[in-house]
């Protein structure tokens, strides 16, 4: 008998099953050979949220959630954040390789040639209430972006799919500050090329009536470590959605709108703007212990920024954005709001509540104070994290695409509802609901 199996004994029927390990999993698949006679369906897992299956094998990302460690293709996420830029870490995401300075000039060239966004996806933008949630424009417009470029659907072409993976990139920034200008009221600033991809985010963000722009090194230098901390992490929510409406083969735009209908929730990345809210409701760090109280009552919310499905551990980017809000702080008023945050996190990671639970501050519990501190309204947080996440959602369809493993996603259930039952006519019908 072959070590790298696993032996069953089907207590129902007696029968011994060896089913091989590989890579410390086994295949769902292979349970369907457990079965009572002939006419039975055969075993399933069930494992709602999927909390302990591998849906896809994956080259892109590495997380030891119980050391605390986050890679992306082999590489520290701490040495990526200190020696590269975001564009830089995009392409080694999305290809697997760190460019060359020649590769990396042509890759900066390709995707800003993509940043102009045509004017109907502009007038769609403007189109929304001034006080739509930025959130439902930035998925509203990245969806109609394939109404621009149909041969999109033509995913089985590499070089098409090169194509749309840079405009994606580019298109996104562009987007995201459209929204944002639309929401403040203030024209639309266009893309330069003569600034580096951060350097003319920020531009399209926040130029007022300067002739020339120039981003502070700073905000440019903690945006660019922002975006490379947020762009990728293997099999979240989002980028589970990106894989499942890939796998039916649709276009990537209509994937990456659904990825980022996914990121909106308040338990994935609208937890930053969640905490925001919450650390302004705790309003001084006198009344962080009284806050704590609640969350661990189950009366109030849970602490937002706090907790992880894979880390057990403090999240690494945390650690470098906690120190990145101290060096945009040196630039812009300090946000007394990062006091109540370190009480927050100080108390919290000496109760037993969040000890034993292997709670610690994840990737969005000071990442909206570094947002706050360049002006920006906490509702535009949740599009700070999406424009980075775009690269991760677009090197795991390209993985998707390209994996020969690969199959359109559906699920299987148990079935919980009744047996079969004949459909009376309206008349003959009682009440059963109220
Ligand atoms: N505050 C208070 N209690 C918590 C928290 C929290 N933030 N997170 C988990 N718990 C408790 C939870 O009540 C449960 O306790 P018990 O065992 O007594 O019922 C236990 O810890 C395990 O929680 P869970 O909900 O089963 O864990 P999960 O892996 O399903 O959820 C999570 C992970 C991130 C959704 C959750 O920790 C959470 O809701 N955190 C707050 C929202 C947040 O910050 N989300 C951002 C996640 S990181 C970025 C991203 O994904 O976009």
């Amino acid at each position: 008998m072959s070590r790298d199996t696993l032996s069953v004994t089907d207590n129902r029927t007696g029968a011994i099953y060896e089913i091989p390990i590989a890579q410390g999993t086994i295949k769902a698949m292979d349970l369907r050979r457990i079965k009572l006679d002939d006419g039975d369906f055969g075993l399933m897992s069930y494992d709602p949220g999927l909390t302990n299956t591998a849906a896809t094998k994956s080259a892109i990302t590495y997380i030891d959630g119980d050391q605390g460690i986050l890679r992306y293709r082999g590489y520290p996420i701490e040495q990526l954040a200190a020696n590269s830029t975001y564009l830089e870490t995009a392409y080694l995401v999305i290809f697997g390789e760190l460019p060359t300075a020649e590769q990396l000039r042509k890759w900066e060239r390709d995707v800003s040639r993509h940043t102009m966004l045509h004017t109907n996806i502009q007038h769609l933008i403007e189109a929304f209430r001034f006080n739509a949630h930025p959130m439902s424009v930035f998925i509203s417009a990245t969806a109609s972006l394939s109404t621009l470029y149909p041969e999109a659907r033509n995913i089985a072409d590499r070089a098409n799919r090169h194509l749309q993976v840079e405009r994606m990139l580019a298109k996104a920034a562009t987007i995201a500050a459209f929204t944002y200008r639309h929401n403040q009221g203030w024209p639309c600033n266009f893309p330069d090329d003569g600034l580096s991809f951060i350097g003319n985010f920020l531009k399209m963000m926040f130029r007022m009536t300067e002739v020339k722009y120039q981003p502070n090194p700073v905000l440019e230098r903690a945006l660019n470590i922002l975006f490379i901390l947020h762009a990728d992490h293997e099999q979240n929510c989002g980028t589970n959605a990106m894989r499942v409406i890939g796998s039916s083969q649709a276009d990537p735009y209509s994937a990456l709108a659904g990825a980022a209908a996914a990121l909106y929730g308040p338990l994935h990345g609208a937890a930053n703007e969640a905490v925001l809210r919450m650390l302004e409701q705790i309003g001084t760090p006198a009344n962080v212990p009284a806050f704590l109280a609640r969350v661990k009552s189950g009366e109030g919310e849970r602490l937002m920024g706090f907790g992880h499905r894979v880390y057990k551990n403090y999240d690494p980017r945390c650690r470098i954005i906690k120190r990145t809000a101290e060096e945009v702080f040196q630039v812009t008023p300090r946000n007394p709001l990062l006091d109540v945050a370190l009480e927050l996190e100080r108390i919290a990671l000496q109760d037993d509540y969040f000890i034993s639970r292997k709670l610690y501050p994840n990737v969005d519990f000071y990442s909206g104070l570094i947002y706050k501190a360049m002006n920006l309204p906490a509702s535009m947080f949740t599009v700070m994290f999406a424009v980075p996440r775009t690269c991760g959602w677009v090197a795991h369809w390209m993985e998707l695409v390209e994996d020969p493993e690969q199959k359109i996603s559906r699920p299987r259930q148990i079935y919980t509802g009744s047996p079969t039952r004949d459909c009376l006519a309206l008349d003959q019908r009682t009440a059963v609901l109220n």
